[in-house]
């Protein structure tokens, strides 16, 4: 299954977004499009008051309440249309799920919605460069792989649209493969293929902060200027 034996995405992915995770002690947070519960899981363990997470596949939730004795945490719901009260969580994280999102504009809404002014947002995907190469993130259920339809959405997009959205940015970035995730390779007798895809940037990570704008449903059409937020940010290349 997707994430019982770690693949280098998901490694690379960990390493570089664990650090970006505020203090979780009597947080009520949100796992958005949680898959096997892999980040709710941790969430709970370093310490939140309430992990709830979302999914719109059956599958994936039933794999998830296996894991830890949170089934009754766990929502059957769809990132476009979340079913809680405004205001209501203190951080929320979107991991590997944006480009199963064709329309960024609503769920950013429905994220900012969910959260309190101040929260922080963690969203990680595949980069679109490795999404041109052909990477993709696959499920393997028993002895099938299932791939799902996905739509790349551009780094600066995605900021374009958090920001519109009710966020201020605070940190984005793109990230390699590196020497951590090597062993990953070679145990799965790809060896040969680790130079090579170092060479392109293989996810990227944005860390957004819930500001105090009113954000509707409908959306409140501010006009983002890109280029000074971008000045303002921290990170590497987008
Ligand atoms: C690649 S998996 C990532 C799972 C998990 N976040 C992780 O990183 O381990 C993408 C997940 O997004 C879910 N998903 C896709 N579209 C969704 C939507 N509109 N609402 C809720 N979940 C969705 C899928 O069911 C799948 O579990």
């Amino acid at each position: 299954m997707y994430d019982v034996s770690l693949n280098p995405l998901l490694a690379l992915e960990e390493r570089h977004l664990l650090p970006l995770i505020p203090p979780m002690k009597n947080k009520a947070v949100l796992d958005l499009a949680c898959g096997t519960g892999r980040w709710l899981k941790k969430l709970v363990e370093l310490g939140a008051r309430l992990g709830i997470g979302v999914d719109c596949s059956a599958a994936m939730l039933r794999i998830a309440a296996t894991k830890f004795a949170m089934a009754h945490h766990l929502a059957r719901a769809d990132c476009t249309q979340l079913p809680f009260r405004a205001g209501f969580f203190d951080f929320a994280i979107c991991s590997f799920a944006l480009s199963h999102f064709p329309d960024l504009s609503v769920v950013s809404r429905e994220f900012a919605i969910a959260l309190k002014p101040g929260a922080d947002l963690v969203v990680s995907d595949v980069h679109p460069e490795a999404y041109a190469r052909g990477w993709r993130t696959a499920f393997r259920d028993g002895r099938t792989a299932v791939e799902i339809r996905t739509v790349v959405h551009p780094s600066r997009k995605v900021l374009k649209q958090f920001l519109s959205s009710g966020f201020d940015c605070c940190d984005l970035f793109s990230e390699p493969l590196g020497e951590p995730e090597k062993t990953l390779f070679l145990q799965s007798g790809r060896g040969h293929l680790f130079q090579s895809a170092c060479e392109t940037p293989a996810v990227f990570i944005a860390r957004f902060r819930r500001n105090r704008s009113h954000v509707s449903r409908e959306g409140n059409g501010d006009i983002i200027d890109l280029n000074r937020t971008l000045e303002c940010r921290t990170g590497k290349r987008v």
